[in-house]
């Protein structure tokens, strides 16, 4: 079968180096092979051993019957969606590793492979080589899914990590992690909890069966996080991490990212460095982790491959992939309950007269009080710690 990467950065490039690597392994398991045919790319890449396959054209994909299997790996929304739908209007099955375009297009690009009997596959698209995505569609199915937390984001686990072991400030190790290639030179995305968001936003979509807005999920990132906050974590037997986390509330879902204070007898609390996880709770199997590498180049592409072989071997069928377009409205965020850590300036009996009984946290650090209040509803714990003269940082425990 004749494929085509549509994107020749570090995933595209990932893909053509595993069909030509385990091109025997494939064979075996589709039953013949899936050879590359275009590359396409706007850039040059002299000695690379696929250059003779680039183009720069999309609609030569398009218009080439003898192409079955596209690979999307370009990253944003545009032009990824205009090419990949192009591609399924064309009748070829599309895999994708671009989170953007799945959570914003995720349901149409679905309903497009539909109606023309092909398949848009996303696997890699979170989790990097983690496969959650074919677990939550097809082992977890006989499951209502009522919650979702995972570590989605890489290059903020690393960060966390980093801080928790060497006492590091957020900027130091931002700028360690830069230089070693793991953040990228514009790390907002992840810093700031929008790519985890996205992630979240498309595990619930398909536990839901319908489209999550990733604008609806309240984000919170990690960039405020700091060397004194980790101080406390220890002296709480806690780690910082960055949680993606979706609950089922009745009819729909509850879902935030932000940092939470875990405690040791939380799983995800041994997840270190760039490993992603996902932790999900089926109300008949209980609770199953998804663990492994959650970004990178072949991790990513070993996905995408994944994706290949399945369309591969279901050439002429489509596998129902339940997401519909009708936006699913969440749950008031600001209704959760959740203890929180709080460091303030203000007095102790201050604190306690605005939040009754606490238990404060001694990190020896002068100046302030670090306590952590009792279970209390967002909205409450936000008049109340209006009240307090100066705040210096809030964390949920999880
Ligand atoms: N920037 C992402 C991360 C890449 O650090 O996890 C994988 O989506």
């Amino acid at each position: 079968m004749k494929a085509a990467i549509m994107g020749y950065g570090t995933i595209g490039s990932g893909v053509a180096k595993i069909l030509r690597e385990n091109k025997d392994r494939i064979v075996f398991t589709v039953g013949e092979e899936i050879e590359l045919k275009y590359v396409l790319d706007l850039r040059d890449f002299p000695g690379d051993p696929e250059e003779d396959k680039l183009i720069k054209d999309y609609k030569i994909i398009a218009e080439d019957p003898e192409v079955r299997l596209v690979v999307e790996t370009m990253g944003g929304v545009e032009p990824a969606y205009t090419f990949v739908n192009a591609m399924l209007e064309a009748g070829k099955h599309v895999t994708t590793s671009n989170k953007a375009l799945v959570a914003a297009k995720g349901a149409e690009l679905i309903e497009t492979a539909r109606n023309h009997n092909v398949n848009f596959e996303f696997e890699a698209s979170v989790g990097g080589g983690i496969p959650i995505i074919r677990a939550i569609n097809t082992c977890l199915t006989g499951d209502v899914v009522e919650e979702i937390s995972g570590i989605v984001n890489g290059t903020t686990n690393y960060m966390l990590t980093k801080m928790m072991n060497e006492g590091a400030q957020f900027d130091d190790v931002l700028k360690e992690a830069q230089a070693n290639g793991f953040a990228e030179k514009d790390p907002t995305a992840d810093i700031e909890g929008h790519d985890a968001c996205r992630k979240i936003a498309i595990l619930t979509s398909l536990v839901a069966g319908q489209q999550v807005d990733f604008e609806d999920i309240e984000t919170e990132g990690i960039s405020h996080i700091t060397a004194e906050d980790i101080k406390y974590a220890k002296a709480m037997g806690r780690t910082i991490k960055l949680l993606a986390r979706s609950k089922k509330e009745g009819d729909t879902y509850v879902a935030r990212v932000a940092p939470y204070l875990l405690s040791t007898d939380n799983t995800l609390y041994h997840i270190d460095g760039v490993l992603n996880a996902v932790l999900v709770k089926g109300n008949m199997l209980g609770y199953a982790m998804f663990t492994g590498s959650g970004a990178g180049s072949l991790p990513t592409a070993s996905a995408v491959v994944a994706d290949l072989c399945d369309m591969a071997k279901h050439e002429g069928i489509n596998i129902k992939i339940r997401w519909k377009k009708e936006k699913l409205n969440l749950a008031d965020a600001s209704k959760q309950k959740n203890e929180y850590f709080v460091r303030a300036k203000d007095d102790k009996e201050k604190i306690k007269e605005i939040f009754g009984d606490v238990n404060f946290v001694d990190a020896g650090i002068a100046g302030e009080n670090g306590f952590i209040t009792g279970t209390l509803e967002e909205d409450i714990f936000t008049e109340k710690k209006a009240k307090l003269s100066e705040l210096l940082q809030v964390i949920r425990l999880g």
